[in-house]
C-alpha cells in the first residue's frame, strides 16, 4: 500500500504568518493601528518557557507589538488577577494570554474569566466558548483553529458530511475542535480514555484528530485506509537513551494506512502560534471596528 501524504504544516504556518505580516502592514498603514500580544506567564515550567519565547519572536516578526510578564511560581491569584485587569484596560493590548497551566494557589477559570472576551485571543472565555457553541463570532482556540485550517485545505468539499472523531475531551482542543468540526458539516464522535471499544470508534473516522496527551496509543490498525489523520499530541518520550517527541499516533504504523497525516514535530504545533497571530489581528481589528485587511 502506498504511504499516506505527509500534512506539512510548518510550511503551512509559514505561509499563514507570512500573510498576517502583510495584514498588519497594512492595518498600520491604513489605521495607525499596531496589534499588540501581552503573554503571561506564571513560573518556570520549561515547556512554558519555551512556547512564551516562541510566541514573542513570532508576534514580533509579524510586525505586532509584544509584551511579555513573568511572574514566579509564588505569585498569589490576586496578582496574576491584578495583572489581567491591568493589561484589560492597557488600550496598547488587543490581546491577552495567560499560559497555562498555572499553579495551584491560582484559580484557572476565574482568572480565563477575567479576560476581557474581546481580548481572549486563546478563546477559552465562557463567553467565547457559548458563542462558538451557537455559531457566533468568537475567538476561537488557536489549536482547534489550526487543524481546521488543515483539514479544509486537505479534504475541501470532501470534509462535509464526513465522520470525524475526536479523541480527547479537553476545553484547550477536543470541546473546541468538535465544534468547528460540525461547523463544517461533520459528524462528530468525541472519544476519549473511557470510550468503549475505543480501537473500533477510532476506525469509524473519515477524519481523526487525536488530542489525548498518551503517547503513540492510537495504532495503525485503529485507522480506517485512507483517513485525513491530525496529530495534536506533543509527548516527550526517551526511546533508545535519547529524549525525542512523539504524537499521541502511533507515525511509523499510521503513515501506512491513513490517506494524509500530520507530523509531530511539524504539523499542528507551527500552526498553533500562527493562528495565535491570526487571533490578536482578528482581536484588533474587532475591537477599532474595522476590516481585517486582505493579505
Ligand atoms: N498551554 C498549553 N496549550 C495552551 C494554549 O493553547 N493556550 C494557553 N494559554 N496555554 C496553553
Amino acid at each position: 500500500m502506498s504511504e499516506a501524504k505527509i500534512i506539512d504544516g510548518k510550511a503551512f504556518a509559514a505561509g499563514v504568518r507570512e500573510k498576517v505580516g502583510r495584514q498588519v502592514a497594512a492595518l498600520t498603514k491604513a489605521h495607525g493601528i499596531k496589534p499588540g500580544l501581552a503573554v503571561v506567564l506564571v513560573g518556570e515550567d520549561p515547556a512554558s518557557q519555551v512556547y512564551v519565547r516562541s510566541k514573542g519572536k513570532a508576534t514580533v516578526e509579524a510586525g505586532m507589538e509584544s509584551f511579555e510578564f513573568r511572574m514566579p511560581d509564588t505569585a498569589s491569584h490576586d496578582e496574576v488577577l491584578a495583572k489581567v485587569e491591568e493589561l484589560n484596560a492597557d488600550d496598547r493590548v488587543n490581546a491577552i494570554l495567560v499560559q497555562l497551566p498555572l499553579p495551584d494557589q491560582v484559580d484557572e477559570a476565574a482568572i480565563i474569566n477575567a479576560i476581557d472576551p474581546a481580548k481572549d485571543v486563546d478563546g477559552f472565555h465562557v463567553i467565547n466558548t457559548g458563542l462558538l457553541s451557537t455559531g457566533q463570532d468568537a475567538m476561537v482556540p488557536c489549536t482547534p483553529l489550526g487543524c481546521q485550517m488543515m483539514l479544509r485545505a486537505e479534504l475541501g468539499d470532501k470534509l462535509s458530511g464526513s465522520n470525524a472523531v475526536v479523541l480527547g475531551r479537553s476545553n484547550i482542543v477536543g470541546k473546541p475542535m468538535a465544534q468547528l468540526l460540525l461547523q463544517d458539516n461533520c459528524t462528530v464522535t468525541i472519544a476519549h480514555s473511557r470510550t468503549r471499544d475505543l480501537p473500533d470508534v477510532v476506525r469509524g473516522a473519515d477524519v481523526l484528530v487525536a488530542a489525548v496527551g498518551r503517547p503513540e496509543m492510537v495504532k495503525g490498525d485503529w485507522i480506517k485506509p485512507g483517513a485525513t489523520v491530525i496529530d495534536v499530541g506533543i509527548n516527550r518520550i526517551e526511546r533508545d537513551g535519547k529524549m525525542k517527541l512523539v504524537g499521541d499516533v502511533d507515525f511509523a504504523e499510521a503513515v501506512k494506512v491513513a490517506g494524509a497525516i500530520t507530523p509531530v514535530p511539524g504539523g499542528v504545533g507551527p500552526m498553533t502560534i500562527a493562528c495565535l497571530l491570526v487571533n490578536t489581528l482578528t482581536a484588533a481589528c474587532r475591537q477599532h471596528g474595522v476590516d481585517v485587511p486582505e493579505g
